[in-house]
């Protein structure tokens, strides 16, 4: 009995080029921008249903949601489980780029990535100290992230003159309106009997109509809040993205394996009749 080894070879060596492409053009794989709001009513009325889609394992949109944490969050919110050098090491962000661009002046690499503001103000300011974000993505769910940037209305009779629908009388302000706009909220008066005959009235949510334009078109805003909420993913279990690309790889040697026992067993076989 004798092993083809042609054969074997052969697929040994595709094997290894699926397994050397495969990650490669994952990796290459941008977020197309229709897929965006794939499936979104304009008009916000099936914002419960919004799903965020994000895919943590895509780098590159972490890198960004990891810019737009700097820019537009840490003025208020931590990430107080997480160093800046893990995060510089996970998303291959170097040295120099990480002290310029992110980490604020001042704080070292081995620092934790924390807001400067103080508890003390933040709770005399807003009424609440806002919480730390670094668990927040698991608390919360990712789709109700999404949905709680993405549905900030103007409201004058609240304090900071924004409400959100995810999060009714929220104390955060609507800090990503210079992005998305203004928008308003209509809701629809529904009128019910109560047992006693008496009418009960409750406002329930219709739709959004925009007030002002903002610096983003909707899909651009939707992907600047999609990348925002898969850095949130992220931070919430840094392990995961080496995580799965390392299941990618187990995936493959299991396939590869399979394939050989198979091969063993068809030559074993072959000359039993
Ligand atoms: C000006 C300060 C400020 C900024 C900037 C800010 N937030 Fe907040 N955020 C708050 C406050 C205050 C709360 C507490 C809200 C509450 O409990 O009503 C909060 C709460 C939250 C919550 C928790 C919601 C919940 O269900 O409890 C999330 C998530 C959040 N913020 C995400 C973000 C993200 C993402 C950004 C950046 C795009 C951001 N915040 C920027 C002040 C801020």
């Amino acid at each position: 009995m004798r092993i083809d080894l042609t054969c074997l070879r052969t697929g040994l060596l595709l094997a290894l080029v699926a397994a050397a492409t495969l990650p490669g053009s994952a990796r290459g794989a941008e977020p197309t921008e229709s897929a965006a709001a794939a499936g979104e009513n304009k008009d916000g009325a099936d914002w419960k249903t919004w799903q965020v889609n994000n895919e943590v394992t895509d780098v590159a949109s972490v890198q960004r949601g990891a810019r737009n944490f700097v820019s537009y969050c840490m003025g208020c919110h931590s990430i107080k489980y997480e160093r800046w050098s893990r995060l510089g090491a996970d998303l291959g962000i170097p040295a120099e780029v990480l002290q310029k661009q992110l980490i604020p002046p001042g704080d070292k690499p081995t620092d934790y990535i924390l807001t400067t503001m103080p508890a003390k103000d933040a709770e005399a300011w807003f009424g609440k100290v806002p919480p730390d974000l670094s668990l927040m993505a698991r608390a919360r769910g990712r789709d109700y992230l999404y949905q709680f940037l993405k549905t900030f209305y103007v409201d004058s009779t609240r304090q900071t003159g924004a409400n959100n629908l995810r999060l009714p009388t929220t104390a955060m302000p609507d800090v990503l309106s210079e992005l998305e706009g203004l928008k308003r909220a209509v809701f629809r008066d529904v009128q019910e009997r109560g047992e006693g005959g008496e009418v009960n009235h409750t406002l329930v949510f219709d739709h959004f109509e925009p007030v002002a334009p903002g610096r983003l078109t909707p899909a651009q805003y939707d992907s600047f809040v999609r990348d925002t909420v898969n850095f949130l993913d992220y931070a919430s279990e840094p392990t995961q993205a080496a995580r799965r690309s390392l299941g990618l790889w187990v995936v493959l040697f299991l396939l590869l394996f399979t394939w050989l026992a198979w091969q063993m067993k068809r030559e074993y076989w072959k000359d039993v009749h």
